[in-house]
């Protein structure tokens, strides 16, 4: 792959060789398929063209110092989108045909993935769609499970590094006992304006707060967050959350380096109180914050007085980095070889 500039990739969709599908059709799930076409065919009134029948999901796999591939929590993919699942009335994909799945698609596009010393990576997009035909708002009968994976560029080119978000007021995500536990397409489709409204005001991303009450923290963009203060690890509690591996990896590390740990519900005044923030996420690990803003209320709170990451998220990122990079030991069994 003379062509490919691994440092300067961005976060976009490069083609690769190969993806990999299975059928569900009859009641069951069928053999898996290996397809080199980026195209499917697919009937116009399927489910999740009209009724959003559609659950994805995100990883990625590394290339590491000791050659080896691997890839994190791969199965706590497969039981979130088997939640998903459960979340919108699809077939539940087995675990096992899931992993198995990651593991062929990504040999099979080994030539993608991006070396170690280049901090990019193959990013894993796992799909399940309802394609079965209805015209009546009822799940489909037939669907369609595909992995492609694409090279993605490092989040942080000139290093780990902070950015600054914006509390939106106008524009929820997801309702208290919506779809925002579940990572479903609507529920993306529902942020594109906040997430514009904020890039047009010059921010990283949107911040939001639970739509009932407009009280609590709920998401920072398309990650979770959480802030640091009295050595405790602190993380919102909300039935309107993505539920991020990235996040429950955090808590547990924190608990490891001898943080305290809380999930619970976090009102906005008690951001003032934090010594550093982040969103975190596969996109990132950590994303930092330097500051919120919350400019109906004209008030900005600020974890970062010169920029810089803290100290307690700089040491959650590098432990979670380097048992990534099957650098520190995996003692949680957090990586999957691929072999
Ligand atoms: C809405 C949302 N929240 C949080 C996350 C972070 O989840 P994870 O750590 O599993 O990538 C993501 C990304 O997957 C997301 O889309």
């Amino acid at each position: 792959m003379k062509n490919i500039d691994w440092s300067n990739l961005p976060f976009g969709y490069l083609p690769t060789d190969y993806n990999v599908r299975c059928y569900y059709r009859n009641g069951q799930w069928g053999e898996i398929e290996v397809s080199s076409s980026e195209s499917i065919n697919i009937h116009m009134a399927a489910t999740a063209l009209h009724y959003g029948q559609e659950a994805f999901e995100g990883q990625k796999a590394f290339r590491c110092p000791d050659g080896k591939i691997r890839v994190f929590r791969i199965k706590d993919n497969a039981e979130r989108m088997q939640s998903t699942c459960r979340g919108i009335l699809m077939p539940e994909l087995p675990t096992e045909i899931f992993v198995e799945m990651v593991r062929r698609v990504v040999l099979l596009n080994e030539r993608f993935i991006p070396p170690y010393e280049s901090g990019a990576s193959l990013y894993i997009r796992p799909l399940l769609i309802g394609t079965g035909p209805q015209v009546g708002v009822k799940p489909a009968n037939e669907y369609l499970f595909i992995i492609f994976v694409t090279p993605v560029g490092p989040y942080f080119k000139g290093g780990f590094a902070t950015n600054d978000y914006v509390i939106t007021r106008q524009y929820d995500r997801a309702a208290p006992q919506g779809t925002g536990i579940y990572k479903v397409g609507g529920n993306y489709a529902a942020g594109l304006r906040a997430n514009r409204w904020a890039h047009e005001l010059g921010y990283a991303g949107e911040f939001y707060l639970d739509a009932k009450e407009k009280k609590y923290i709920d998401e920072c963009g398309a990650a979770n967050f959480f802030g640091i203060k009295n050595n405790t690890y602190i993380t919102p509690k909300s039935s309107s959350i993505l539920p991020s591996i990235t996040n429950r990896s955090l808590q547990q590390i924190a608990q490891d380096l001898g943080y305290k740990v809380e999930a619970r519900p976090i009102p906005e005044e008690e951001l003032s109180t934090f010594e550093e923030a982040g969103a975190c996420g596969t996109a990132a690990v950590i994303s930092p914050i330097a500051k919120l803003d919350d400019p109906e209320r004209n008030t900005s709170y600020v974890f970062s007085k010169d920029g810089k990451p803290g100290p307690v998220s700089t040491q959650l990122y590098k432990t979670f980095r380097d048992i990534q990079y099957g650098i520190l030991e995996d003692k949680h069994g957090w990586t999957t070889i691929i072999e």
